[in-house]
């Protein structure tokens, strides 16, 4: 089932971070101060008549970040339902399923947010949790099937998730605030403290049997 790429792409990663030299950090950071100063003094080119409105700019990195958390949830509802399957404890399988169906609820307040700032939902890539569920598919390749370390393993994952989902709502929620959006406000921080239920009832499985009987093994 398994076919193991992770060296590969780690040697790759590996290679382009060595090969940074001092000197082009040093170019980097000049052009960057260039670049910084030649736009202070004037507004950059603006493709709308919105873009002139306060906020404009705010408005837009709002809905950038909300189709992005979009496609997450959306491609989570999918990833749970394999890590609810390869779960080994009974425990851990129905956290994943309460979760799952949580993440369901997480989509249609997401599209709530849009409506309530007279948006369509639509979703854009995120490449953080394509990685993310990446990673829980390499867990699932690299451990065995009915094993605890499996669970460990599904929950460093899952726990990850779960802390990029905190981050990402909770800067969604200030952006929200920012721009007197009150019912995105209200929306993003009831799924925000939904995440963060979920990260410590990981914590607590994590704590209890799961990694005991991992150690065990
Ligand atoms: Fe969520």
């Amino acid at each position: 089932m398994a076919t193991r790429t992770q060296s590969k792409s780690r040697t790759g990663s590996q290679s382009r971070t060595s090969g940074r030299s001092a000197a082009g950090s040093k170019s980097m950071s000049t052009s960057r101060t260039a670049a910084k100063t030649s736009n202070s003094s004037r507004s950059r080119g603006s493709k709308s008549q919105n873009e002139d409105m306060p906020n404009s700019k705010f408005h837009q990195l709002f809905v950038d970040q909300l189709k992005d958390i979009y496609w997450a949830e959306k491609a989570l509802v999918k990833a749970l339902g394999k890590m609810q399957k390869a779960a080994t404890s009974e425990e851990l399988a129905d956290a994943i399923t309460t979760h799952q169906e949580q993440t369901r609820e997480h989509v249609a307040r997401l599209e709530r947010v849009f409506e309530s700032i007279g948006q369509t939902a639509k979703a854009k890539k995120c490449p953080a949790m394509e990685g993310l569920i990446e990673e829980g598919q390499e867990v699932i390749d690299d451990t065995e099937e009915d094993s605890a370390v499996r669970d460990a393993g599904l929950i460093v994952c899952a726990q990850k998730i779960e802390h990029y989902e905190i981050a990402t709502y909770g800067s969604l929620r200030t952006l929200a605030n920012r721009m007197g959006h009150e019912e995105a406000v209200q929306l993003l921080e009831q799924t925000l403290n939904e995440e963060k239920e979920t990260d410590v009832l990981l914590t607590q499985l994590a704590e209890s049997s799961v990694n005991e009987e991992a150690a065990a093994e």
